[in-house]
């Protein structure tokens, strides 16, 4: 059977990938090719047995492989959630993601969330994972983001007004609606990434004789039987996903789909741009009512995407319209070292001002302070710790900054920690609580007199309209319920 070969020779040590169905099949040679290459991989499976497994298979064939499992469950929202926001907690770059899991031609069945199972599985999940894990991206860029299609993307129709096909279910149906809402997905998503230095690719496989058939039975699984001899290899059927991951000529975008390790052609229905925004606000509804509330069954708002796109700072619906310079003056920004806070410091510091990032991670820190420095040569940034989880932390950062800084003219309390499990603080304090409010709160007290005496001065609270979410699913299950 034919097959291209990467050919790419790039070396990933320094690299983070996530591989998502890397237990098995193309999954787990790509994640196989990615450590011998010298990446950190992360697999990303549902099953942790499995994934312990594969774990152990790809140690013993490569020596020095730095691997981390990590369970993912994409038929679930509530674990994609969860996945990211470990992900985003513990990882300080993630440059390569790639969404490689699916699930071939199932039985007729609905998620936990309420959705169809391939749907689900092969997009939604994946859209919500991506999402989320934006800022580890763009903060990491260049960066890729992979997602794993197919040729059936040609037989792909999308009802909008059925996307439960609870009547007009077929498996292979719904495969191919699922492999096109990738496309779709991609298409989007590339716009909106513009300037980012992230890039996001589709990628057809080929016939890859992997455990894809699993769910087939009778004649079409024994169909696929006689044609086990056309089908490539998993080692084949990885190759376009390390090409698009690898090619040093595809670190800037350059088209979107590839088959064949080479730039391919796509069916009508994918190059539809009005179906590619429908699909990205139907997804973002439908998780608007199902992350963290599976009761909730209104399809339409704007609330969760908003949460979305407030974390990530990156689809702007306004903008700054202010040219004000900053010369000589000061401003402390806590946590500053990925997403809106560093978007934030990087802007005040291109308008002259000194920035004092405040920050729990000294070595992202650093980064974040010598990227905005390589952009801005004239920039002054300095970098303090702060855990806003600790008040002695905030009181000796309090300490720092008014034994460096004579001047405070704008601080802004930008960091904060989003849905986390239920934790205490070394004070015994709610996490949330306590980091997004009780430590700016003291922070701002000890640092108010030289805010004070540096005035006309400003205090910046970054809040959320997450304020509303409460009230929000309360409406939402009177009317229904
Ligand atoms: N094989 C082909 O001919 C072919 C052709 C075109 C496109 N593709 C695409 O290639 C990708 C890889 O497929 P493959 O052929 O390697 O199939 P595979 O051997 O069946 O591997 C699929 C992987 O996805 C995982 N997965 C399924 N449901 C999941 C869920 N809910 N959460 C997390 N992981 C889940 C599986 O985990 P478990 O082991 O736990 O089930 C497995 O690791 C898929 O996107 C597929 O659609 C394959």
């Amino acid at each position: 059977m034919f097959s291209a070969k990467c050919k790419s020779k790039a070396r990933l040590e320094g690299r983070t990938a996530i591989v998502t169905g890397s237990n098995t099949g193309i999954g787990y040679e790509t994640a196989r090719e990615l450590l011998k290459r010298g990446a950190r991989v992360i697999l990303a499976n549902r099953d942790l047995e499995k994934s312990q497994k594969a774990g152990e298979m790809l140690c013993a064939e490569v020596p020095a492989c730095q691997l981390r499992l990590l369970r993912l469950d994409l038929a679930s929202l509530k674990s994609v959630h969860t996945f990211a926001m470990e992900i985003l907690a513990t990882e300080s770059n993630v440059h390569l993601l790639i969404n490689n899991a699916g699930v071939f031609a199932c039985p007729y069945t609905l998620t936990e969330d309420g959705n169809e199972m391939q749907f689900q599985t092969n997009h939604l999940g994946h859209f919500l994972l991506t999402l989320l894990l934006l800022p580890a991206l763009k903060v990491s860029a260049p960066s890729r983001i992979i997602n794993v299609s197919s040729k059936l993307h040609w037989f792909g129709k999308i009802d909008f007004d059925d996307m439960e096909m609870s009547k007009t279910y077929k498996p292979t149906k719904a495969y191919s609606r699922s492999k096109l809402c990738n496309m779709l997905f991609t298409k989007e998503l590339i716009k909106r990434l513009q300037g980012t230095g992230v890039v996001a690719y589709t990628v057809d496989p080929g016939m890859v004789a992997t455990e894809a058939t699993r769910h087939l039975k009778g004649t079409a699984a024994s169909m696929q039987k006689k044609m086990e001899f056309l089908k490539k290899s998993p080692v084949q059927g990885a190759q376009t996903t390390l090409h698009c991951a690898l090619s040093e000529k595809l670190a800037v975008q350059k088209g979107m789909h590839y088959s064949e390790c080479s730039s391919a052609a796509i069916s009508c229905g994918a190059k539809r741009k009005e179906d590619a925004m429908k699909l990205w606000k139907l997804s973002e509804d439908l998780l608007l009512c199902q992350v963290g509330s599976a009761a909730c069954v209104i399809r339409r708002n704007l609330f969760y995407p908003q949460i979305i796109q407030e974390r990530m700072g990156l689809f702007r619906n306004g903008s700054c319209t202010s040219d004000a310079k900053l010369d000589g003056k000061t401003v402390v920004i806590t946590g500053a070292n990925s997403g809106i806070g560093f978007e934030t410091a990087r802007e005040l510091a291109k308008r002259g001002a000194r920035v004092v990032m405040a920050n729990r991670n000294m070595e992202l820190s650093k980064r974040a302070a010598e990227k905005i420095r390589s952009e801005v040569p004239y920039a002054q940034v300095n970098v303090v710790q702060l855990n806003l989880a600790s008040l002695k932390s905030v009181e000796s950062c309090a300490d720092e900054i008014l034994r460096t800084e004579s001047q405070i003219n704008i601080l802004i309390n930008n960091a904060g920690v989003f849905m986390c499990p239920f934790m205490l603080t070394e004070d015994d304090l709610e996490t949330q609580f306590q980091t997004n409010h009780l430590g700016h709160f003291l922070l701002t007290l000890l640092l108010l007199p030289r805010i004070e005496s540096s005035a006309p001065a400003r205090i910046i609270n970054v809040s959320s309209s997450g304020y509303k979410c409460k009230l929000l699913i309360y409406q939402i299950r009177k009317k229904n319920f």
